[in-house]
């Protein structure tokens, strides 16, 4: 998906830190001195999370997303030009760099996911909605956004809400979903059909015997 980043647009502020100096001393411990850049990719999490804490509490609310701001302090921290955590925060699907809803809707319509009605997915969540991809809702709550593979093609389709992956969805049941996170109630995630992980849908096919052996002490 092609990213927009706008350096200078209204909605960016003109500061950030970090809420916690400890979280961002504890990403940056884990590289060896003078290799401070690979926390670039930590750290752009860390700030998202901290948006999408702080958006969730604003009026409207927003989700995470990654102002300029919060780039040029990562490149201040592991002293680095900004542009090279621009480039980082712009190739990657899951760093968003324009604000967003407070749920960002991820829909997967690479060829697994598509072959098993992505199309029907994506049009569901247009209709309930009312948006477009890449829009967000007028109450700032839902953003839609179509991305490639999310390695979850067995139980396709599927789509990533947040930090959470609903699988083996139809139309009927991604409307559901909607539905309760709108209404703040819990959803259950992964498999909406109840099938356990990626196993078969008609369940196991593999490693009976072993279980059946091990069980019986033979
Ligand atoms: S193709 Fe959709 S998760 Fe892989």
């Amino acid at each position: 998906m092609k990213k927009h980043l706008d350096l200078h647009a209204a909605y960016q502020p003109q500061s950030f830190s970090f809420r916690s100096a400890e979280a961002v001393k504890d990403i940056l411990d884990r590289y060896p001195e003078g290799r401070e850049r690979s926390a670039i990719m930590p750290l752009l999490d860390l700030a998202q999370r901290q948006m999408a804490e702080e958006g969730a509490k604003a009026t409207p609310p927003y989700g995470g997303w990654i102002p300029r701001a919060a780039m040029d302090e990562i490149a201040r921290i592991v002293n680095i030009a900004p542009i090279k955590v621009y480039e980082v925060a712009t190739f990657y699907s899951m760093y968003n760099i324009e604000p967003v809803g407070q749920y960002l809707v991820q829909m997967c319509t690479t060829t697994p996911c598509m072959l098993c009605g992505s199309d029907n997915i994506v049009k569901a969540c247009q209709d309930r909605l009312g948006i477009g991809l890449g829009e967000t809702t007028a109450d700032g709550r839902f953003s839609l956004m179509e991305v490639e593979c999310l390695g979850a093609c067995v139980n396709a389709p599927m789509v990533q809400i947040n930090d959470d992956f609903f699988e083996d969805l139809t139309p009927a049941r991604m409307v559901e979903i909607i539905d309760l996170i709108e209404h703040d109630k819990t959803v259950p995630v992964g498999s909406q059909t109840g099938r356990l992980n990626s196993q078969a849908a008609g369940g196991g096919t593999t490693l009976k015997e072993t279980d059946k052996a091990r069980k019986s002490g033979t």
